[in-house]
């Protein structure tokens, strides 16, 4: 089954916060995105406060888009979130941070820009729980959507096709189901969601084009 996950990309704990009850009913995990203005030039909430004060049920993934983010990944295993994604191109040190998310029996997943080849994966990939493909320049919402990364998902897939694929930037009903067909086993979604006026009738489009 296909998973569709809201994105919270926000610069303050009250648009967290209700962006939390819009999908809480109707959704079972979010995605955070975290931005620090230095791997991305956005910047967004910092995340612990808002994640250790919030009652949810909602499991919640964080996809850290952070330079560094050896430095940060201790603060986010003290966190309640159920997985930790970051950045290949932001660290050299890819292999200490699986290890300490592992640790603490956390899930690990490693994302890969539009333009980083899935070789940079080569020593990571068995040790890692999913990986994460943008579609878009991270940083921001509504970014405008790179197919060609869907040909990049299916040679993935083709290699390696028991390993989750999540697909995040730039998703709508029509590139969903072209996701979906490259490989993508969850479909990260922030504009048409939040763009929509309705979120579940949003959430339900995109479930009936890749049901189809
Ligand atoms: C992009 C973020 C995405 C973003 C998706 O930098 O990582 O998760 O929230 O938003 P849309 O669907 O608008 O591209
Ligand atoms: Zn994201």
């Amino acid at each position: 089954m296909v998973e569709i996950t809201p994105s919270i990309l926000v610069k303050t704990k009250e648009e967290f916060l209700n962006k939390i009850l819009a999908v809480e009913n109707i959704s079972e995990r979010v995605h955070l995105d975290i931005a620090d203005g230095i791997f991305v030039s956005n910047m967004t909430i910092s995340g612990f406060e808002e994640v250790e004060s919030i009652e949810t049920n909602l499991k919640i993934d964080v996809h850290l888009m952070v330079s560094k983010p050896e430095n940060h990944i201790i603060r986010w295993l003290e966190t309640p979130v159920d997985s930790i994604t970051f950045h290949i191109e932001a660290t050299q040190k890819a292999q200490e941070i699986i290890e300490k998310a592992k640790e603490a029996d956390r899930k690990i997943g490693i994302a890969l820009n539009p333009e980083t080849p899935i070789s940079a994966l080569a020593n990571f990939i068995d040790q890692i729980d999913f990986v994460h493909f943008m579609t878009v320049e991270p940083g921001f919402y509504g970014g405008q959507f790179i197919e060609s990364v869907l040909d990049k998902v299916s040679d993935f897939y083709y290699f390696y096709p028991d390993k989750p694929i999540i697909v995040d930037g730039g998703i709508n009903p029509e590139r969903a189901s072209k996701a979906v067909q490259a490989g993508a086993n969850t479909l990260v979604v922030g504009s048409y969601i939040w763009n929509s006026g309705d979120v579940g009738k949003a959430v339900e489009k995109l479930n009936r084009s890749i049901e189809s």
